[in-house]
């Protein structure tokens, strides 16, 4: 197939998906621009030297006809990997070098096969080996692909394991360990020199990571000190796809940096003609128009924001894929985002059958921390979910954005690893142009609260901690005053935690989910407050199908509280741990709950329970007195807290940002005057989500200090 062709039947296809007016297909045709210029990162990536082989685009040669799926055991897919030709040269180089940074396109085997390599060179010597990943799916993927190489019967969590929040697979005898970044920073609060591992791999480095940056400093100094004190000495190995390796290297006392040459393919870039608002149904759109054309084992990756999108995306496509009137051949969906269980990550592996065609449909995730096979297509629609926090109005702020042109060309390059690819970007190109050229670290965007309390856990403070690039002065003094308001730390200047602190700290939560958990000792709901800190720490367990939204409300009817959000969600958990284990999946069905989130709810409120018991405190219930649950959360979330305001508007009490209630909240519509919230959305108007009604009087019984600053008067007392 050409790209002429599929350009100018575009306009056919497309009409042809309007008529299922169900779906709600965009009518407005969609019109890509056959291959602008190659990119600006072309260019600068050879001027680094950073590939030897950049990924190349546009003009290339459309004629693809390679039919046949390989078929290849998976000793020999390990050969075939760039990185195999560099083997012996890398395990030289690990042994002669501390410090080592290792660049290479995304898929060229460095996370897979250098814990391999080292361990088959025994440098590992007597610890583990460590390889931290920014994401949970992505550690868990990975250590599973590296025991399935191993062979030999070896399950996960013998030899190769895998730690993640709230789920630890690892054994006495694992000596291979994928760890996210947040796991390992968390053991590092237990053992600041991180003796039980003598190689770390820093992995993923580019995405930089709150915790990787953090980890940065760590692990540095264990070395230091590690070799200062004659201890086992450590290696740190640092890998990435793309990096400002100069900056990098510098930091790291002027390290070695390899390269290792890539295998790239041409990928043909088209950007959309026009900018499209409806960037999700203009995915579906442009899924079926390349279905249409190309043949069955050509599969396609499609680049989306969250588990919601995804979910929709998903169903859009298996429905439209049966349609009679729909051409082209059978469809076999996968998703890919954070909340998902390990043994369903690992479908997106799995080859197709003959004559079906496979479309993974993912978020940034396999951008470049996990590489599927056999994508010869990739569908970007150039957004990202990112969290933002802002000093200056304290909020956090869940927003879909815009990616940078390093994350639009690392999308494009997953279409070329194999052969010639094609990639569509649902932006133009005056769009693609004005957008960010990289990523910004995590760093200087994130809320820094836990890092903070982590540091200070270690004696550190966040202001003179070695930061390859340093937080902003305004985050670091929110996090501290945060801090100081819940009672963690006397000081902000001070590096001593009080004996709260010290216990909040012991939490992998945010430490206002801490506090929580922690003062419900005090309003005798434990259990309660274990199951909503459980159920804000997981994705939402509600199913909302835009087609079916009132449905689903009214099958949920019955749970509703007029407290709010915390309460509604309470009752379900509790109404769901009430229902027979053969009749979950029906009664999820039932009342449109999200079967995997909610098991993994209660994975997750098994592991706070276990930590509250280490923690010495007693498990208690409130039963019906639900206001105890309710002043409990408070005793966490008191910098949470909105006023009504005037007509539908709150403010909030903490640095009087003007908002609104969140239309899927169970109390809009309603007007409490005073609401605590746990999520800011922004989309045009800036939202609360997950609401608690409080009593006015209740702030100065639990937040005194912070109630007297905060005066509660509506302007216009307008209640
Ligand atoms: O880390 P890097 O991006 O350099 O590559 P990798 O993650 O080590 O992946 C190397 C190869 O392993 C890729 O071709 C993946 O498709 C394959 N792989 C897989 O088949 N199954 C997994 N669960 C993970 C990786
Ligand atoms: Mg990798």
């Amino acid at each position: 197939m050409n790209s002429d062709t599929l350009d100018s039947k575009y306009n056919v296809e497309n009409k042809q998906v309007v008529s299922k007016i169900s779906l709600k297909l965009k009518p407005t045709p969609i019109l890509f621009a056959n291959n602008g210029p190659p990119p600006a990162k072309r260019i600068k990536l050879s001027e680094n030297g950073l590939a030897k082989r950049a990924i190349t685009f546009g003009n290339g040669n459309n004629n693809i006809n390679n039919n046949q799926k390989p078929k290849i055991s998976v000793q020999d897919q390990k050969r075939q990997l760039p990185i195999f030709a560099n083997k012996n040269k890398l395990i030289e180089l690990i042994k002669r070098h501390d410090t080592l940074i290792i660049l290479g396109e995304a898929g060229s085997g460095k996370t897979t096969q250098i814990p391999q390599y080292i361990n088959s060179a025994g440098l590992q010597g007597n610890g583990q080996i460590a390889i931290t990943q920014p994401r949970r799916v992505a550690a868990i993927s990975v250590a599973m692909r590296v025991a399935q190489e191993y062979g030999n019967g070896m399950g996960i969590g013998d030899y190769v394991g895998y730690t993640v929040r709230f789920e630890d697979c690892t054994t006495k005898k694992t000596r291979i360990k994928f760890v996210t970044d947040g796991m390992l920073l968390r053991e590092a609060m237990n053992n600041r020199l991180l003796i039980d591992y003598t190689v770390i791999m820093l992995d993923e480095a580019h995405e930089r990571t709150l915790h990787t940056d953090v980890l940065f400093g760590i692990v540095k100094e264990a070395q230091r000190v590690r070799e200062q004190r004659k201890l086992t000495p450590l290696k740190i190995i640092i890998t990435s796809a793309t990096m400002n390796v100069d900056h990098f290297s510098k930091y790291f006392n002027n390290c070695k940096v390899v390269y290792i040459e890539g295998r790239t393919f041409p990928v043909d870039i088209h950007f959309a003609k026009k900018p499209q608002d409806d960037y999700q149904t203009s995915c579906v759109a442009t899924f079926f128009q390349i279905h249409k054309e190309a043949p069955p084992d050509h599969d396609v990756l499609i680049f989306l924001t969250g588990q919601e999108e995804i979910e929709t995306c998903a169903h859009q496509i298996r429905l439209l894929a049966k349609d009679p009137e729909t051409e082209g051949p059978p469809v076999r969906v996968c998703t890919l985002y954070a909340a998902q269980p390990g043994l369903q990550q690992m479908a997106v592996f799995n080859p197709a059958p003959v004559g079906v065609r496979k479309v993974i449909i993912s978020t940034n995730i396999a951008e470049t921390s996990v590489t599927i096979s056999g994508i010869k297509y990739v569908i970007d629609s150039g957004m990202v979910k990112v969290r933002t926090f802002h000093p200056s109005t304290g909020l956090e702020l869940l927003k879909v954005q815009r990616i940078s042109r390093e994350q639009a060309d690392q999308r494009t390059g997953r279409a070329g690893r194999q052969s010639q690819g094609f990639c569509y970007r649902l932006y133009t190109k005056s769009q693609f142009e004005l957008m960010n050229k990289s990523t910004v670290p995590e760093v200087q965007k994130a809320n820094l609260n836990t890092v903070a309390l982590q540091l200070l856990a270690l004696k550190l403070h966040m202001l003179n901690f070695d930061f390859m690039d340093a937080p902003p002065k305004e985050s670091v003094e929110a996090a501290f005053r945060q801090l100081k308001l819940l009672g963690a730390i006397e000081e902000c200047v001070s590096t001593e935690l009080t004996a709260l602190g010290k216990k909040i700290a012991k939490f992998p939560l945010d430490p206002r989910f801490s506090k929580i958990l922690i003062m419900a000792e005090k309003f005798s709901c434990v259990k309660e407050a274990i199951i909503v800190v459980s159920l804000l720490s997981s994705e939402s367990i509600l199913l909302n199908p835009p087609s079916r939204r009132e449905q689903a409300q009214l099958a949920r009817q019955k749970f509703r509280s007029g407290h709010g959000d915390h309460v509604t969600l309470l009752n379900i958990y509790k109404a769901f741990e009430g229902v027979g284990k053969n009749n979950i999946r029906l009664w999820c069905h039932e009342h449109f709950i999200h079967m995997k989130n909610i098991m993994y709810v209660s994975e997750v409120k098994e592991q706070l329970q276990e930590i509250c018991r280490k923690c010495d405190i007693p498990n208690s219930t409130c039963a019906s007195q639900i206001d105890q649950l309710r002043k409990c959360l408070l005793s966490g979330l008191f910098m949470n807290v909105a006023e009504l305001y005037r007509d539908r508007q709150y403010i909030t009490l903490d640095k009087r940002q003007v908002t609104l209630i969140h239309p899927s909240s169970v109390v809009h519509g309603q007007q409490p005057r005073f609401i605590l919230f746990t999520e800011v959305v922004q989309t045009t108007k800036c939202y609360l989500r997950d609401l608690t009604t409080i009593e006015g009087d209740w702030m100065a019984e639990i937040a005194a200090d912070y109630a007297k600053k905060h005066s509660f008067k509506s302007s216009n007392g307008n209640t």
